[in-house]
């Protein structure tokens, strides 16, 4: 047991990206269930409050790590930070995302590089290092937030469609690997949800990016208690898990016309 479990004695929890959206919900529902949490973007000052927040309201410890995880080095500089802390990952939570919209030969090549990074490399990268620990002490949960863009090719949000086909398969591959190891992965497929996604994405002329959507805390708590029940894929709201059972039904060349359409500015 590290230092830091050995004093709280209480699971900590990673979550990368919880400065904001679906990443800060999902913090506070391992916060709120008596996790202890280590929260990792880029905004410190944001973290600070949050962790403060946490702190105050529900009684666990909550560490900052401020880090720009597009960075090549940043996935080992935060392991070995977690490890000069003496924290131990029991839940590695990996959310951090980007999206880009528009014409594929249009978008800048280092927007899609940065994307492709966050949303496919870091979460491969902390899954090798914190996995590791996880299969040597023989217990552990891996929670992957991917996305219902999963299910199909997103013309005109192409890189983020199939960076998070990606994270899917991934996930369900882990799945099945590591069931005998103790550890648990799960991946969280949500459709549309009300956070800064989209004005970062520049998609809010968009039907995708301006229809109804569903709240980061809904999406949160269903994540949570996938995880702790050990399903391998957790699409909140029944709306769509039947969305997903329709696409998986229709033709490939059908679906992505239909994605072309929802991604287009108008
Ligand atoms: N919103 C949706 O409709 C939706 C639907 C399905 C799946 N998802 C997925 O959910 C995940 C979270 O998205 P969200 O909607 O919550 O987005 P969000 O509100 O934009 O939050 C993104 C988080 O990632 C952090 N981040 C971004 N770039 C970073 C970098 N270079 N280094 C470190 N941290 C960085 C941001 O914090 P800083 O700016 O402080 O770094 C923020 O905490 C993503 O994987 C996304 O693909 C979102």
């Amino acid at each position: 047991m590290s230092d830091a479990t050995r004093t709280t004695g209480r699971p900590t929890a990673l979550v990368t990206g919880a400065s904001a959206g679906i990443g800060r919900a999902l913090a506070e529902q391992f916060a709120r269930h008596g996790h202890d949490v280590a929260l990792v973007a880029r905004r410190e000052g944001t973290l600070e409050d949050i962790a403060a927040e946490f702190e105050r309201r529900y009684g666990i410890t909550a560490h900052v790590l401020a880090m720009d995880l597009a960075e090549p080095d940043a996935p080992a500089e935060l392991h070995a930070e977690i490890d000069g802390r003496g924290i131990r990952v029991d839940v590695l939570v990996n959310n951090v995302g980007i999206g880009t919209q528009g014409t594929f030969t249009e978008i800048p090549t280092e927007r899609d590089l940065d994307q492709l990074r966050l949303n496919a490399v870091v979460p491969t990268h902390l899954t090798k290092l914190f996995g590791r620990k996880m299969v040597e002490r023989g217990e552990g949960k891996i929670l992957n937030v991917s996305s219902t863009a999963a299910f199909q090719p997103g013309p005109l949000m192409a890189v983020y469609y199939a960076s998070k086909a990606y994270s899917l398969s991934l996930s369900e591959a882990l799945t099945e690997e590591l069931r005998d190891e103790g550890v648990t992965v799960t991946a969280l497929c949500p459709g549309p949800v009300r956070t800064e996604f989209q004005e970062r994405a520049e998609m809010t002329d968009t039907p995708l990016g301006s229809g109804r959507m569903q709240s980061p805390e809904a999406v949160a708590r269903a994540g949570y208690e996938g995880l702790m029940a050990g399903e391998a894929v957790v699409i909140p709201s029944p709306q769509y898990r039947l969305l997903a059972l329709l696409t998986k039904l229709t033709p490939r060349s059908v679906a992505r016309t239909l994605a072309k359409r929802i991604n287009a500015s108008r």
